[in-house]
């Protein structure tokens, strides 16, 4: 068995094994039973579509439509696809080339990034946290802090249509959050090819961390959702944006809002990219349970600290959705 070093790299690991080489048996991730379940294609066509255009329409109708859609699809799938946002094709493609252009670079300054702190602004390195992993993943990342610094044009109106779509006040999610001054961080995701793809994975099973997750990539596919006990391939719409729902969402909503619990699978011929913009409250906003939502039903979640939900989840494994399940009100 080769074990694999600790090494930031994956994509120069991969070049100097090469693809006839057997998978390290560190990066042999089938252990989580959950990864034996079944891919379903047939669930792949329900996957939803929300016209962004439509969201955001004047004529009250064609709105509330929207707002009901999207409503349906953060409850019944904590993920949809979003077209018609405005973003250009050309934006999106200079955005994935600059990122690939970054996972160019010569190891030794990739590594200048290279950190293992969670609470550093900027980081590269491999895998999802090698300190804390007993099985590694197939996987080169950078990630950036990147608001307060810089704010995001689309937010605003789509956070109002969820508050909408479980109606409540429109600024209801934005107050929960606090969102005059969330965070916002970019993650670049490298998952080069790998010898066994059918042993490894680029990401485990998990649900994100933050409110909103944001996600484009190169047309490759990868990314499976886990619906009605089964997994589904995300086949990419060309100019689409992902969304996943995060942990904090479902955290407001007491539960009517599912964090998708999502894994990135691999292939081992093409060098897949994606990109995610996450977005989440202030590190020092307290998050829990919109009373209105829980009114009359049962508090499901307790609440806390986002600084510390989001540290704790990056220097730990990635597991399922462990880190919110310790949020969860047993009965
Ligand atoms: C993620 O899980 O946030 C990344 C998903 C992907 O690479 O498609
Ligand atoms: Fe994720």
């Amino acid at each position: 068995n080769i074990h694999a070093p600790k090494a930031p790299s994956i994509k120069a690991f991969a070049e100097a094994i090469g693809q006839a080489a057997a998978l390290p048996s560190n990066y042999n991730s089938l252990v989580d039973p959950r990864d034996k379940d079944e891919v379903d294609d047939s669930l792949a066509a329900l996957i939803p579509v929300i016209d962004f255009s439509l969201l955001t329409s004047k004529d009250p109708e064609i709105h509330a439509k929207a707002v009901h859609d999207l409503g349906k699809a953060c409850t019944e799938w904590g993920f949809f696809l979003i077209v018609n946002h405005g973003m250009s094709d050309n934006l999106m493609k200079d955005v994935i080339e600059a990122t690939r252009n970054f996972f160019e670079l010569p190891d030794e300054e990739k590594q200048e990034f290279s950190d293992t702190s969670a609470a550093s602004p900027l980081r590269y390195g491999s895998s999802f946290n090698v300190q804390a992993e007993s099985v590694h993943f197939w996987r080169d990342y950078l990630k950036a802090f990147t608001h307060p610094q810089f704010s995001i044009p689309n937010k605003p109106a789509g956070f109002r249509g969820m508050s909408e779509s479980l109606g409540l006040e429109a600024n209801a999610i934005a107050d929960a959050f606090g969102f005059d001054t969330d965070f916002q961080f970019y993650i670049a995701n490298l998952y080069p090819p790998c010898p066994q793809p059918e042993l490894a994975l680029g990401q485990p099973p998990h649900s994100d961390n933050t409110a909103i997750t944001l996600l484009i990539e190169n047309g490759i596919g990868g990314l499976q959702v886990y619906q009605r006990g089964k997994w589904v391939k995300v086949k990419p719409i060309p100019g689409s944006i992902m969304v996943n729902i995060g942990d904090q969402l479902e955290l407001v909503t007491n539960g009517k809002y599912n964090g998708v619990l999502h894994r990135v699978t691999l292939n081992n011929n093409v060098t897949r990219v994606s990109l995610a913009l996450a977005h989440g409250p202030s590190f020092d906003k307290f998050v829990c349970p919109i009373p209105e939502i829980v009114k009359d039903g049962k508090l499901e979640f307790k609440g806390m600290n986002y600084g510390e939900y989001f540290y704790n989840q990056q220097s730990t494994q990635l597991v399922g959705k462990s880190r919110l399940d310790l949020l969860r009100i047993s009965s």
